[in-house]
């Protein structure tokens, strides 16, 4: 049971995530529309929340100084249970530069950046630090003023690593969790990082943290105890006597909303078309954010050397890769943009001829429906991440597959591999030679051994569902909440 049914309501829940889950876009003086945003975190939180009387805190997307056009757009939210936290000129030196420029490459094992636009003096490692300390002090601000006795706020990601900190000193009685949706590395990359110990301290306040894998949770537990001196237990961290519980809780989808999709009329008819579109070929299927962890361009190079090594599928075959833009004000994604497109150049220029192109590459976001199509039609799905918190595209595909029971071929770097590797073909997306070959096992995968690694993996999405990993954490939070009411009661 997660809560207490006694009070004859839902409990309140104030999900806390840098993004919201609908973006704004403005469309006129004081109007706005609202877009479903990109991202795992969303996907993942919005099969969690109806069992809750939830509601969201987060950046709206866009940067908003009027205050009548705050007024406006706070209202268009407040219809979809969301609060904005206007972030302002904080915005690109929290989002940009400390979040995405320093602590997203660390968490992903690439290290702190050393290109030139870092020795910029504007844009020094402490300007940005202090521009996350206040951002996280300005999410603060907003919960304050939302908050009811009894509330649970569970924060996400590793933009908010001060808020634990932030709200227990502001009220030791919340109830915090802290959910981290990317990887955590191994001490010896996370060491490097300046303020290392004050966010480890800041997390270390919540009553629970949550990890995708027993890998990142473990990494985490030791990097505390060989940064700041603390035990680690099977529990958690112990720092002074008082225990900090650390435990896995492996995302999942809602994959009743894809099964269901996969059903409709319209979807069916897209199908339809994307089948006729590319008849007579395989379909490798690449759905990614573009992003450098994502390791497009090591997707690229895999599917170019099987067709240099194997000239009769040259034909037969295509690579649809739809990369939706993400993060474009930190130089390293507009790089990454650049090599990719450079890549599917070289590539469909060496391959292609005027009736065909071996990569279908576009730059944006697809509508649910059609990405549903796409997922449903494909023979491979090629997800080549060189590091992932989980990669919920891999749930989704599988999802997708009851028909065509197609092959996921998955890098061992992404969580997912941890979960779906039992029925993937998994690789080193490093190792050029070993992508291309999972590349020609899958397109020549026997009927019967596709579906039996479709059915192990199927079984799995199904069962693993957003709502247990928010149940889950729930229950846990819930369970040591109550737990520490009665040690300070006796
Ligand atoms: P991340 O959290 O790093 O973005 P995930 O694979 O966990 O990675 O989640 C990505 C989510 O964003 C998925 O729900 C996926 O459907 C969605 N998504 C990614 N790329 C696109 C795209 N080009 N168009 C539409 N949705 C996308
Ligand atoms: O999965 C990591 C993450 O940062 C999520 O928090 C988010 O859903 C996704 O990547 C997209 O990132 P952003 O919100 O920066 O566009």
């Amino acid at each position: 049971v997660v809560y207490d049914e006694a009070c004859g309501r839902r409990p309140r829940l104030l999900v806390v995530a840098n993004r919201l889950p609908v973006s704004a876009k403005r469309t006129g003086e004081n109007s706005w529309s609202l877009e479903m945003s990109p991202g795992g975190l969303v996907s993942g939180l919005l099969g969690v929340t109806a069992q809750f009387d939830t509601k969201w805190v987060g950046w709206p997307g866009v940067d908003v100084y009027d205050e009548v056009e705050k007024r406006a757009l706070s209202k268009s939210l407040a219809e979809m249970k969301c609060i904005p936290v206007f972030l302002e000129e904080v915005f690109d030196q929290y989002y940009n530069g400390y979040c995405n420029g320093i602590l997203w490459p660390i968490l992903h094992h690439m290290g702190l950046p050393q290109e030139d636009h870092h020795l910029d003096t504007n844009k020094t490692f402490q300007t940005q630090y202090d521009a996350y300390k206040k951002a996280n002090r300005l999410f603060l601000d907003v919960i304050i003023k939302n908050y009811e006795e009894g509330d649970i706020v569970w924060c996400h990601d590793y933009h908010l690593m001060f808020l634990p900190q932030y709200l227990k000193e502001y009220n030791s009685k919340i109830k915090v969790g802290w959910f981290l949706h990317s990887p955590f590395p191994s001490s010896e990359v996370y060491k490097t990082l300046p303020s290392r110990s004050e966010l480890l301290r800041s997390v270390l306040r919540a009553d629970l943290l949550g990890f995708h894998t027993y890998d990142f949770a473990r990494h985490f537990v030791s990097t505390c105890t060989r940064i700041l001196g603390v035990e680690g237990t099977h529990e958690g961290v112990v720092d002074q006597g008082r225990v900090t519980r650390v435990a896995v809780f492996p995302i999942g989808i809602d994959p009743d909303r894809f099964i269901r999709a996969c059903e409709l009329p319209e979807v069916k008819q897209q199908m339809n078309e994307l089948k006729e579109r590319f008849a007579g070929k395989k379909v490798i299927l690449g759905v990614d954010r573009l992003d450098m962890i994502k390791g497009i361009p090591q997707k690229f190079l895999g599917f170019e050397k099987f067709l240099e090594e194997n000239p009769n599928w040259r034909d037969k075959v295509v690579l649809v890769q739809i990369a939706v833009p993400t993060r474009n004000g930190v130089p390293e994604y507009r790089k990454v943009k650049t090599q990719v497109h450079g890549l599917v150049g070289r590539i469909n220029g060496r391959f292609g001829s005027v009736s065909s192109l071996p990569i279908h590459h576009m730059d944006r976001s697809v509508d649910f429906n059609y990405l549903c199509a796409l997922y449903a039609i494909a023979d491979v799905m090629l997800v080549t991440s060189l590091r992932d918190g989980m990669n919920l595209v891999s749930y989704e595909f599988v999802a997708c597959q009851e028909v065509k029971k197609g092959v996921l071929v998955l890098s061992e770097f992404a969580g997912a591999g941890q979960s779906l590797g039992a029925g993937a073909l998994l690789v080193n997306p490093w190792n050029v030679t070993e992508v291309s070959s999972a590349i020609k096992e899958a397109l020549n995968m026997p009927a019967e051994e596709r579906e039996k690694r479709h059915r192990v993996n199927f079984q799995y999405v199904k069962t693993h569902s957003a709502k247990k990993w928010g149940d889950d954490f729930m229950s846990e939070l819930n369970e040591i909440c109550a737990e520490s009411e009665i040690q300070i009661r006796k």
